[in-house]
């Protein structure tokens, strides 16, 4: 049994290095940012405004009501809402904006602190999101901080949102994404902050499969894979 935790802010490759690096070795991918966004979407389809004076309203409509399962299908990721298949539409441009006021409230964090951790303890995952290191698993067996600089993960983003037929500018997203980064980093509740014995990887000036094969080294190396 492996966990290994990687951290870091919005648009750094996090996800798809994750996913990529788990594939390669063999174990479980773990995306919390899609269980933060499927808790945002179950709020906006029940017309829950997300605001910390509605925290009690909404940890209510979470705990009675969202059954909330990850499934994998062939390796990859699944999110289920009650029944339904949204790991699409939690990726639309508004759910991840939401996804960062939800992530904000405690209650909402301790709703999916169990359900990640019991993830972790029955299974070796690469499990990403903004609190791995610090919170979820802090005996992690390896602990990376993925980030890059503001302006490359602002293009990446555009890029990615673009391609799937988002209209959006590149300046809304830069807007965007230092927000996320301010509301990530400056919440009360575990905020997104490099855990002391976590590895740094820049990579603004790697390209995807430079990273992938770096970080894929680092865990084989470190965890005598
Ligand atoms: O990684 P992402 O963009 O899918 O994450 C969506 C939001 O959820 C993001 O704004 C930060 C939040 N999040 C968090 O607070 N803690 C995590 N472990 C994962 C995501």
């Amino acid at each position: 049994m492996i966990n290994i935790a990687i951290d870091g802010p919005v648009g750094a490759g996090k996800s798809s290095v994750a996913r990529e690096c788990a594939k390669r070795l063999g174990i479980i991918y773990v995306d919390t940012g899609a269980m933060y966004r499927a808790c945002a979407l179950f709020c906006l389809r029940n017309n829950v405004e997300i605001k910390p004076e509605n925290e009690a309203a909404i940890s209510e409509l979470l705990n009675s009501r969202l059954n909330l399962e990850i499934t994998l299908v062939d390796g990859v990721q699944h999110v289920i809402v009650n029944g339904e298949d949204v790991s699409d539409a939690i990726r639309e441009h508004g759910v991840g904006m939401a996804a960062s006021a939800v992530s904000a409230l405690p209650e909402v964090r301790r709703f999916l602190l169990d359900k990640q951790r019991s993830i972790a303890a029955a299974n070796s995952v690469i499990m990403d999101g903004r609190d791995i290191g610090t919170v979820i698993l802090p005996n992690a067996d390896i602990k990376i901080f993925i980030t890059a600089r503001p302006e490359v993960r602002a293009k990446r983003r555009y890029d990615e949102l673009v391609a799937k037929g988002n209209n959006v500018t590149l300046g809304e997203i830069l807007v965007d994404v230092n927000r996320r980064d301010y509301n990530d980093t400056h919440r009360k509740e575990s905020p997104l902050v490099q855990a002391e014995d976590a590895i740094l990887v820049d990579t603004s000036d790697l390209d995807f499969e430079q990273t992938v094969s770096g970080v894929t080294e680092l865990i084989q190396q470190l965890g005598k894979m």
